[in-house]
């Protein structure tokens, strides 16, 4: 048996998969995090500690598994939250997670030391308020006497792993994701991190996610149930994990998740960077695989807010049905998805969504179809910027998450990505790909391949169908909108503020 923890930004699960990969029982625990100021994101990372040790417990005494056939933990969770450390292993301040904004001036600042493009060539990425790189600066600028005492820098993730083993170390996944990392190397870039002023001891050494990094030790023993020297492997960031749990580890299997956010994903066989830096590149959870990534800020979240504002009583079945009699192309109304600014492919906090086209003959329903379409085709710029630089060949996306419940959305999606879209037989995402590391690491199965085609089955699939031209006219429009509409978004945001 093994056992997968993802330390979220709101709860800590612990999951437990049998040998032939089956989920046999999930625990979890809640936290919350603070926003101290507006744009600030904190947690404290005791909070994941306690909540590990807590739903191990639980699982186990919920499962009645014996302990001792437990042959090894994965780890995963959020990326990119900044955990200090000083010289005795003590936290030093309240982590500063991935959804935090404060970092802008930090990131202008790294893009100015580095050079946009040179940033961008060695860790596949633009500085971006949600990476570790710009919070290690932010303390440098704001809290002199914090950063004077750092000795350690880690990842949510891993500081459970240090709770857990005493060990510091990180994955390779949550290490691109810091933006400190030479991607291509898999291994820190010593010239970032001296140009940024960085101590490179700070950082604990990097491993695949199918490798060891130490065994539980006594006092974490003591608090798990789980006995001493149980294995513990790297794992990964929870999307790097998530891909693996959804079987998304090779080149044409995509994996879309259509939740609040929307993210796609996707494998590479070599480490591919959209020059402009417009999608996120890091490593992924094993040896020789990289991925790209893009992430949309609204789009199940599109939905959610179509839904409550307009018809918070009716459950969504009742509510969506109606837009299955809309023809495709909402009659001329585009939805721009932008609701709460967005990341890919418009690095843009101050982006607004938009219904554009509106006549007196359009009804709920032409939303309701029109928001699905726009979330859709905001897939699509995503596509296209993949398949810009040489993903040519995206014959299956695995779409998960509360939208892929709908077949309309589904169709939809097909018909725009002309891509067949398929459910798998596991929604545990994150901590089942966890435990599949783990699994892996073991020597449970004969390669990451074997572990995923023993492991992961596809229970639907939905194929393009008669739509696909119309959506390929639809499509130019919705990509002109926003830069005809960039500048008065901006306006608005502008007025809204004085
Ligand atoms: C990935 C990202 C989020 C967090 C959330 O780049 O910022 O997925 O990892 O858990």
């Amino acid at each position: 048996m093994f056992i997968g923890i993802d330390s979220s930004t709101t709860a800590t699960k612990a999951l437990l998969m049998s040998t032939d990969s089956q989920v046999i029982g999930v625990a979890s625990s809640s936290y919350d995090y603070e926003t101290p100021h507006p744009l600030w994101s904190e947690q404290s990372p005791e909070l994941w500690w306690l909540a590990t040790a807590e739903s191990i417990r639980n699982l186990l005494q919920q499962t009645g598994v014996n302990p001792a056939e437990i042959k090894g933990v994965g780890l995963t969770g959020q990326m990119h939250g900044l955990v200090l450390l000083d010289k005795n292993g003590k936290v030093l301040r309240p982590s500063i997670l991935w959804n935090d904004q404060r970092t802008g001036a930090e990131c202008d600042e790294i893009r100015q030391i580095v050079g946009k493009s040179q940033l961008i060539d060695i860790t596949g990425n633009d500085a971006l308020t949600g990476f570790t790189a710009s919070k290690i600066m932010w303390v440098k600028n704001n809290e002199p006497e914090i950063y004077a005492q750092i000795d350690k820098i880690l990842l949510p993730k891993d500081y459970v792993r240090f709770k857990m083993t005493g060990e510091y170390a990180m994955d390779k996944a949550g290490g691109a994701g810091t933006q400190l990392f030479d991607i291509r190397n898999r291994s820190w870039s010593s010239g970032l991190l001296e140009q940024l002023g960085i101590d490179q001891n700070w950082l604990p050494e990097t491993f695949e996610g199918t490798e060891q990094t130490g065994g539980v030790n006594q006092a974490a023993s003591i608090v798990t149930g789980l006995p001493i020297s149980t294995p513990v492997y790297a794992g990964a960031g929870d999307q790097a994990a998530s891909a693996v749990g959804t079987g998304a580890i090779n080149e044409g299997v995509v994996s879309l998740s259509l939740g609040t956010s929307g993210v796609v994903f996707a494998s590479t066989s070599q480490p591919l960077i959209e020059p402009e830096g417009k999608l996120h590149a890091f490593c992924h959870a094993i040896p020789n695989k990289w991925h790209l990534m893009g992430v949309m800020l609204s789009a199940a979240g599109s939905m959610r807010w179509h839904h409550d504002t307009h018809a918070e009583l009716l459950d969504y079945d009742t509510f969506t049905r109606p837009a299955d009699l809309v023809p495709a192309g909402s009659d001329g109304l585009i939805f721009l998805p932008y609701l709460t600014g967005e990341r890919t492919p418009h690095p843009d906090p101050l982006a607004r969504g938009a219904f554009v086209g509106l006549t007196v003959r359009h009804t709920q329903a032409h939303m309701t179809r029109a928001v699905m379409e726009g979330v859709a085709f905001g897939f699509r710029d995503m596509f296209e910027l993949m398949q810009g630089i040489g993903i040519s060949d995206i014959q299956q996306v695995r779409v998960s998450g509360g939208g892929s419940k709908s077949q309309l959305w589904k169709q939809i999606l097909a018909d725009v990505l002309n891509a067949e879209m398929v459910t798998i037989n596991t929604a545990e995402g994150a901590a089942y790909g966890a435990a599949l590391l783990a699994a892996i690491g073991h020597g449970q199965f004969n390669s990451p391949a074997d572990a995923i085609d023993q492991s992961i089955k596809i229970t639907s699939t939905t194929e393009p169908g008669k739509d696909r031209d119309r959506y390929n006219d639809y499509y130019p429009v919705y990509r002109d909108l926003y830069p005809q509409l960039q500048a008065s978004f901006t306006r608005l945001s502008q007025l809204e503020s004085k």
